[in-house]
């Protein structure tokens, strides 16, 4: 029996998968190389057949009239958002072992008790939670002395809206030791739901990292941004790692992924260890 119109699965043709490319590149920085047409087109089919369209090209019309909604709904679909808690531990070492310490005594010496940590490509919140979760082991009983806040953005409203929910499987938490999955989760049935005191140390916004100008008026102590810069091109990394430069106070930390490196760049960053990088002092 034939597939109904309906069901086919609607094509994209060159022309199309450029022009999509092109859209995307240009407003959110990621590289859609043609190894990602067929991921480009699984992921739009729905929205194609929401709208009621039967071609590319309606939609690329329809995306061309500048609509907000549908520009989210774009980089929702295309954006990968896969992270899990404590992914690439080595950070979370560095941070207890030796910038925590650093920044305490920092801070201590110029009278301020304010620590800025951002987690700039956020997903659905298991990054920022271990960030978060490591701030308050290190600190203990203290923490509570210090203005310790964690901004974490990311550009999907999907996956920001799972991160705000703080709600998880229990497959997703099992990398987490047990005494603080009960000291920071509390069990809903099957699941598993981020506790108060851990969810108001984090303030979720949605943020372009392809913004011209940022717009954050202080410094940060840390900057942890993993694995999204796999999907941009070299020009596009260059002028982003840049500008997480300027937003780093001296001897502030830049994490990346550990599959991701700074090496080929114009950047003034002093490279520490894999995937580690800091601001001169
Ligand atoms: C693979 S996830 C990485 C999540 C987390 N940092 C980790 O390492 O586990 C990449 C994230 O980058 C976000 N992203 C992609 N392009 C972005 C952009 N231009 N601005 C901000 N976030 C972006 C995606 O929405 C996605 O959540």
């Amino acid at each position: 029996m034939e597939t109904p119109i309906s069901l086919r699965t609607i094509q994209i043709t060159d022309a199309e998968f450029e022009q999509i490319a092109a859209i995307v590149y240009k407003n959110y920085g990621i590289h859609l190389t043609e190894k990602k047409r067929s991921l480009v087109i699984g992921r739009l089919q729905s929205v194609l057949r929401k709208r009621g369209y039967t071609s590319f090209q309606q939609y690329i019309e329809h995306l061309s009239n500048e609509n907000d909604d549908s520009m989210s709904e774009l980089v929702n679909r295309i954006s990968t958002n896969h992270t899990f808690f404590f992914r690439e531990y080595a950070h979370f070492e560095f941070m207890m072992q030796t910038a925590l310490p650093e920044f305490e005594s920092y801070h201590k010496k110029n009278n301020s008790n304010t620590l800025r940590i951002w987690c700039a490509a956020s997903s659905s919140g298991e990054e920022p939670y271990t960030l978060a979760m490591h701030m308050m082991e290190y600190f203990g009983l203290n923490y509570s002395k210090w203005k310790a806040g964690l901004l974490a953005t990311d550009i999907s409203e999907d996956a920001l809206r799972k991160a705000m929910v703080g709600v998880y499987p229990e497959d997703a938490i099992d990398k987490i030791p047990a005494e603080m999955q009960r000291k920071y989760f509390s069990k809903k049935g099957n699941l598993y739901q981020v506790n108060d005191t851990l969810k108001q140390e984090v303030m979720f916004r949605k943020f372009n990292l392809m913004t011209e100008q940022f717009p954050f008026k202080k410094n940060f102590d840390l900057i942890s941004c993993r694995n999204v810069m796999i999907y941009f091109d070299r020009e596009t990394k260059e002028v982003l790692v840049n500008k997480l430069y300027d937003q780093l106070r001296p001897g502030g930390y830049l994490f990346i992924g550990h599959s991701e490196t700074l090496n080929g760049l114009n950047t003034p960053f002093s490279y520490v260890k894999s995937a580690i990088y800091q601001k001169k002092k």
